[in-house]
C-alpha cells in the first residue's frame, strides 16, 4: 500500500479528509511499532525509539508485555459476554489485535479502533477491508465527545449494551484534565456491565531510570506524563476494580509464570456496576 500525506477519515466515518502526516516528528504509534518489530515507522520515529532503548533496554519488552495484557484482558471481556469493543489509541495493527481475539470467541463481535495518527487509519482500513464488524477511525482522546457521538461508531456500538473500552498506553499522552474528562465521560456513557481496560506508564517501578526515559519523549508532539498507582486507580472511580486491582502489567492475571518482568506500566480492568 502506498501512503501519501493526506490520508485520514473523521470520527463520523466520512472517508478521506486532507491532513498532514508529519513524518519528521516522532509519533507514539510509530515509535511503539518499532519497539514491537513493525515496519511502519520513519527515521525520526526510529531515532526516538532507539534513544528510549539506550536509556532503558527493557522498553521493547514492556511494549510486548503490554500487548500480552491486552490479549488477556480482551479474552476476559469476551468470556464475560461482551460483544462490542472500542479501542482508543489502538496503535498500528500488530499481532493479536482486539478484533482477532474478540472474534475468535464470537465472529460477530464488533470492534471500533480509534487513533489520532492517520497512518493507523490507512493500515487499519487495508487490514479490515473484508471485516464488516470492525472499523478504524481517526479520533482524538481529547475530544471524547466527538468520538462517542461519531456516526460510524454509533453504527457499530450500541451504548445501551455493555461495551469494553480500552485505553491502553494512551492516557499518558494527554494532560491530567484531558485524561480525567475522557475517562469520566466514558464512565457516564457506558452501560452497566461494561468494562474499562487501562494501562499506563509509571516511574514507580524504575525510579532511577524513569527521568531519562521521559526525556526521550521531549521531541515528540505529545511528550509523556507518567503517573503513579494512586492516580491510575483513581481513573476507575465509578467502576468495580477487578482482581488483582492495578498492578504492574505482567502481574495482571499472568497465564504463565514467565509472563514478564518489566515495571514500566500499570494495568487494570474495571467493571461498571
Ligand atoms: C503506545 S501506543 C499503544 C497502542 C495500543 N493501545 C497498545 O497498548 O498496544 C499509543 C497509541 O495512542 C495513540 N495516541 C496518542 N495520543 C492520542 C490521542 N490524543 N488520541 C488518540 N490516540 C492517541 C498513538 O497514535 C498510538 O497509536
Amino acid at each position: 500500500m502506498t501512503l501519501d500525506n493526506r490520508w485520514a477519515g473523521g470520527p463520523d466515518g466520512s472517508g478521506p479528509e486532507p491532513t498532514d502526516l508529519r513524518i519528521d516528528i516522532p509519533h507514539p504509534a510509530r515509535i511503539y511499532d518499532y519497539w514491537l518489530g513493525g515496519k511502519d515507522n520513519y527515521p525520526a520515529d526510529r531515532a526516538a525509539a532507539e534513544s528510549a532503548i539506550a536509556a532503558a533496554a527493557d522498553i521493547p519488552q514492556a511494549a510486548r508485555e503490554n500487548r500480552a495484557f491486552l490479549r488477556r484482558a480482551v479474552r476476559l471481556c469476551s468470556e464475560a459476554g461482551i460483544r462490542q469493543f472500542i479501542d482508543i489509541g489502538s496503535g498500528l495493527p500488530t499481532r493479536g489485535n482486539v478484533h482477532e481475539i474478540a472474534q475468535a470467541t464470537d465472529p460477530g463481535a464488533r470492534v471500533v479502533y480509534i487513533d489520532n495518527d492517520p497512518i493507523v487509519l490507512a493500515h487499519g482500513r487495508a487490514l479490515l477491508a473484508d471485516n464488516r464488524s470492525t472499523t478504524v477511525l481517526t479520533g482524538d482522546l481529547r475530544d471524547i465527545e466527538g468520538i462517542l457521538a461519531g456516526e460510524a461508531l454509533r453504527g457499530l456500538i450500541d451504548p445501551s449494551e455493555p461495551v469494553a473500552v480500552l485505553m491502553l498506553a494512551v492516557l499518558h499522552f494527554v494532560s491530567d484534565e484531558a485524561a480525567r474528562s475522557a475517562v469520566e465521560r466514558v464512565t457516564e456513557w457506558a452501560a452497566p456491565g461494561s468494562h474499562l481496560l487501562l494501562s499506563h506508564s509509571t516511574a514507580e517501578g524504575n525510579p532511577k531510570r524513569a527521568a531519562e526515559v521521559v526525556r526521550t519523549w521531549d521531541n515528540t508532539d505529545s511528550g509523556i506524563r507518567i503517573r503513579g498507582r494512586a492516580e491510575v486507580e483513581s481513573f476507575f472511580t465509578g467502576w468495580d476494580l477487578l482482581e488483582p486491582g492495578v498492578t504492574f502489567v505482567p502481574l495482571w492475571r499472568p497465564e504463565r509464570p514467565d509472563q514478564g518482568s518489566t515495571r514500566w506500566m500499570y494495568a487494570g480492568v474495571g467493571r461498571k456496576p
